[in-house]
C-alpha cells in the first residue's frame, strides 16, 4: 500500500514518520504517537471528540490525511497544559463541572480553545453556534459554554 513520509511537531515535539497514505491525523495520534487523549467517536467528523489545533485551528482529526500535514503543527489536549499548570480552560472545566463521562472533554476543550482564540465567545448563544460541532451526550452543555464564556472573559 502507498505510503509517505511526513514531518509534523506535536505538543512541540518535532517527530517524523512514514504512514499508510490513507492514515488519519487521528490514528496517527491514537497509534504512532500513544496521545489517546483525542477520541474517536464517529469517526465520521460528526461528533467532534477528536477535535485537535492543526496551526491554531479547529480540525476533526478524523478528518483529516496525516500525510497532509507537513511542517504544520499539532496541539493535542495532552500538550495544552504548562507543566503542572492546567491551561484556564482545563480549569474553567474543572471549576464548573463542565462533563460528566468525560468522552466528549477532550474535544470540547480544544474547541473551546479555538473558539476563545478565534473570537466567537460575544454571548453564550454565539459560543454554543460556534461550539456545535462537539456533540455531549451527557448533555452538559450549559456548563460547557459557562467555562468558555469564563475563560474568554
Ligand atoms: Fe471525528 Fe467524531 S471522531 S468527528
Amino acid at each position: 500500500l502507498p505510503s509517505s513520509r511526513v514531518s509534523l511537531t506535536v505538543n512541540g515535539t518535532r517527530r517524523t514518520v512514514t504512514v499508510d497514505n490513507r492514515t488519519s491525523l487521528l490514528d496517527l495520534l491514537r497509534e504512532h504517537f500513544g496521545l489517546t487523549g483525542s477520541k474517536k467517536g464517529c469517526n465520521a467528523g460528526a461528533c467532534g471528540a477528536c477535535t485537535v489545533l492543526v496551526d491554531g485551528r479547529r480540525v476533526n482529526s478524523c478528518l483529516t490525511l496525516a500525510v497532509r500535514l507537513e511542517g504544520v503543527e499539532v496541539t493535542t489536549i495532552e500538550g495544552l497544559a504548562d507543566g503542572d499548570q492546567l491551561h484556564p480552560l482545563q480549569q474553567a472545566f474543572i471549576d464548573e463541572d463542565a462533563f460528566q463521562c468525560g468522552y466528549c472533554t477532550p474535544g470540547q476543550i480544544l474547541s473551546g480553545v479555538g473558539c476563545i482564540q478565534e473570537g466567537h465567545t460575544g454571548s453564550p448563544e454565539e459560543i454554543r453556534e460556534w461550539m456545535s460541532g462537539n456533540i455531549c451526550r451527557c448533555g452538559c452543555y450549559v456548563k460547557i459554554v459557562r467555562a468558555v464564556h469564563s475563560t474568554a472573559g
